[in-house]
């Protein structure tokens, strides 16, 4: 494992790998790894020669403040847990002035909509400053293929409009959400949960799961409703949004087409902290 702080040193290593005739994939993280990370990083492992990690909480995607100030951050637990993995594995953990320079804003991208529904409507901002993030680093990194999470599925999409749009010539592979086995996705911001909101955290995707079996024969109206209504009394869990969607555009199913497909989106408060979640229906 090598790691790198600036730019112009991942730049070097590049050069010298592309040389060399080596494929460089690339897993960009916040982060507070855990297996979710992990299981992004042992793909990429095994379809490169070499695999950049960025570690990197990158502001300008927080439109909270607070949220961004309380992002669990521990490099040298994250670079222990990577130098157990592989020797293939180089982290690039810049500093805000490495991305940015002086001026912490994002740039403004057309996403055509796909950055309005669910996370965008809540989070204003929110998939500018991905992008943002994203398309530095992959300029700097220059990769062959890139891992996201299904986790994120609307950051997945935006990712890959946002090569297509800037013409970025890297490949860009969605990867399967890795849940705890109480069925809760896994998420950095789990440790940040209250033992009873741990506890009560898993009904999110037991909810997910009865809302796709009722997919099959109910409309999406119906099934947002019935979702509505089991967090509607909720002690611990407050529904922020669930919206059934088509994969592709992320527009609400209004009337249900067999040619299409859908998934489930869900975002949940758990006390202060915000969880999201989602599901294949067909
Ligand atoms: P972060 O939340 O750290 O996630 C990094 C990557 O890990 C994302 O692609 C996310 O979808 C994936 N991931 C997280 N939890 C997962 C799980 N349980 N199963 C599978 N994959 C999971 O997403 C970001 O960081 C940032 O927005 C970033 C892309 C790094 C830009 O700043």
């Amino acid at each position: 494992m090598k790691i790198f702080y600036n730019r112009e040193e991942v730049a070097k290593a590049v050069k010298g790998l592309k040389t060399a005739g080596k494929t460089i994939g690339f897993v960009p993280t916040m982060g507070a790894l855990h297996e979710g990370h992990l299981s992004l990083i042992e793909t990429a492992l095994k379809q490169n020669s070499i695999v950049f990690v960025s570690i990197f909480v990158n502001p300008t995607q927080f439109n909270n403040q607070e949220d961004l100030k309380k992002y669990p951050r521990d490099l040298n637990a994250d670079v222990e847990m990577l130098s157990s993995l592989s020797e293939c594995i180089y982290v690039y953990a810049p500093s805000v002035d490495d991305i940015y320079q002086d001026q912490v804003v994002s740039d403004n991208f057309n996403f055509n909509g796909l950055d309005q529904a669910m996370e965008g409507k809540f989070r204003e901002g929110h998939f500018n400053g991905v992008a943002t993030v994203v398309k530095r680093f992959f300029e700097i990194v220059t990769p062959d293929n890139a891992y996201f999470g299904k986790k994120d599925y609307q950051q997945l999409l935006i990712i890959k409009k946002l090569v297509h749009l800037a013409k970025i010539p890297v490949n860009i592979i969605g990867c399967d959400i890795l849940r705890e086995s109480s069925g809760l996705a896994m998420s950095s911001r789990n440790i940040r949960l209250k033992p009873e909101c741990k506890t009560a955290a898993p009904f999110i995707y037991k909810t997910l799961m009865s809302a796709k079996e009722k997919f099959g024969t109910k409309s999406a109206n119906v099934v947002t409703e019935w979702v509505e209504n089991q967090f509607k009394n909720h002690e611990l869990l407050k529904l922020e949004y669930f919206t059934i969607a088509d994969t592709e555009t992320l527009l609400p199913a209004k009337r249900k087409s067999k040619q299409k497909q859908y998934r489930a989106f869900i975002a949940v408060y758990a006390d202060n902290i915000r969880l999201i979640d989602n599901i294949a229906l067909n």
